[in-house]
């Protein structure tokens, strides 16, 4: 069913004690309120607005590098200068949209739990009792600090009462919690609106006011209790924000290993929003997969990776390795302990050993550089054996400058490649050498002094110690 999805995002979040918006805190690799915003979209939603205060240009300026998925609505931003109350930001979002119509569903940016089906469940029933509004209930296990909903002898929802504003009697026996989350009949919220006053503990205009409100004037308004009261834990707090974290972690993990993907622990194994894993992959401890990350099938990834926006094939293996903004065709080993960087590609069966860096380069299939190396801004041919530690000097002080080279190519051990230089396929370079002119395919190229050899010289300095002594 279509709707209006109103997110609320423009309070100061002092309990974080921050100086970034408490929204924009992250639970894995997404601020809290971008999780917000992908349930209502996946719940339905036909126009998402998120209200926009404290820190808002770090707010518009997230969204606006997130690509808007194909068919889902963009967001868009109501600003709340002053921060009055959440009663207050859909009144400023009213005026600036220039009323509401259709269903209204309003939520917290700080509720990242809240699922999709949830929300789509309470626009439904909101429908189904032709309320004015329904709001989303839960029964946590500590109340403190949420809204308590007072309820008649008939379970009907009569008013939401603050924490703050609560009696210690009401603090003890009230146990249904206002989950900030509601869906309203557009129009009767609209008219409503004006009727909430600011006389409560915090002098703020509540959104909660509006359930008494529509009671006293006999609106019917019903209530929809979230099926896991974990689902609509706000954040508060760093404590919150941990704990949130803890229950994301979880569900994902949960999700893929019941896909087919193993890990030996899954609490040590962080996979963000947008990652695929594919099957009989294993993940190993302490891997964190962030950003648009997809791993094959049959990879083994971990012990300590971090891959960030990565593209891994099938059969791959990396062992305690960084891979960044990097592809990884079918059968590559990368580590223990590479780092991939910078729009690196390794194509099928290359590797990157241990200790080695590559930047901005193409490996071509089956070559190796398997210890103690940087590559930049190099071209790999396939077949090519990099010799541990060495360097493609690609860095003047000024410009980066491009080293290529081709196929069947061995270099020595601990060779300097001055770029640019290219060294032409089935070319040998000798070990120890400082490239700084091309290699023509084919050649031999050395560059390195002569080496002196003495007969009987260290036999004689071991004596000459030995008579001081
Ligand atoms: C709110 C509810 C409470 C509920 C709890 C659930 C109110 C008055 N209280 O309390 O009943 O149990 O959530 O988590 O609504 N915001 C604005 N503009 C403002 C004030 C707040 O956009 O002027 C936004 C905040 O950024 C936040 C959300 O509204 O994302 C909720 O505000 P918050 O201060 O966290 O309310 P709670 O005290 O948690
Ligand atoms: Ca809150």
């Amino acid at each position: 069913m279509p709707f209006t999805a109103i997110v609320l995002a423009a309070g100061e979040g002092t309990r974080m004690k921050s100086r970034h918006p408490k929204v924009m805190h992250k639970v894995l690799d997404k601020p809290l309120v971008w999780w917000c915003v992908r349930a209502a979209r996946k719940a339905g939603a036909t126009r998402v607005i998120v209200v926009v205060g404290n820190g808002a240009d770090e707010v518009r300026d997230f969204f606006a590098h997130e690509p808007v998925p194909e068919g889902e609505a963009p967001v868009e931003f109501v600003e709340q200068t002053e921060r009055l109350g959440t009663g207050h930001a859909v009144r400023v979002v009213r005026d600036a949209i220039g009323g509401f119509s259709g269903p209204v569903l309003v939520m917290a940016g700080d509720t990242p739990l809240i699922k999709p089906e949830t929300l789509a469940a309470l626009v439904e029933e909101r429908k189904a009792q032709h309320a004015a509004c329904t709001v989303l209930t839960m029964t946590p296990d500590d109340c403190t600090g949420y809204g308590r909903v007072v309820l008649d002898e008939q379970g009907q929802v009569t008013a939401i009462i603050e924490h703050k504003d609560c009696t210690e009697e009401q603090r003890q026996t009230l146990k249904e919690c206002n989950s900030a989350t509601y869906c309203f009949c557009g129009h009767r919220l609209a008219d409503n609106l004006d009727k909430i006053g600011n006389d409560n503990a915090q002098g703020e205009y509540y959104l909660p006011d509006l359930i008494k409100i529509f009671v006293s004037e006999g609106e019917p308004v019903g209530m929809h209790h979230a099926p896991e009261a974990s689902e609509v834990l706000g954040v508060n707090n760093r404590a919150q924000l941990a704990e949130v974290t803890k229950v994301m972690q979880r569900r994902i993990n949960h999700e893929l290993m019941l896909s087919g993907v193993s890990m030996l622990d899954p609490d040590q194994v962080w996979v963000g929003a947008d990652v695929t894993v594919g099957q009989d992959t294993v993940l190993m401890p302490q891997t964190i997969l962030f950003g648009h990350t997809t791993v094959g099938t049959d990879c083994t990834i971990g012990p300590n990776s971090r891959l960030t926006n990565a593209t891994v094939g099938n059969g791959c293996t990396v062992d305690e390795s960084i891979l960044v903004d990097s592809a990884i065709d079918d059968d590559v080993n990368c580590g223990p302990r590479a780092y991939l960087r910078g729009h690196t590609h390794l194509l099928k069966g290359a590797k990157a050993g241990t200790h080695v860096e590559l930047k901005n380069s193409v490996v071509g299939e089956g070559s190796k550089v398997p210890h103690l190396s940087y590559i930049g801004d190099c071209t790999m041919g396939a077949s090519v054996n990099i010799g541990g530690g060495s360097i493609t000097c690609n860095y003047d002080g000024k410009h980066k400058s491009h080293t290529t080279i081709g196929d069947h190519v061995f270099v020595g051990s601990d060779t300097m490649m001055v770029a640019p230089v290219t060294i032409g396929e089935n070319a040998l370079v000798g070990a120890s050498s400082c490239i700084t002119h091309d290699v023509p395919a084919g050649a031999l190229s050395l560059e390195r002094s002569q080496q002196i050899i003495k007969e009987d010289w260290a036999n004689h300095y071991w004596e000459r110690l030995k008579e001081e002594d």
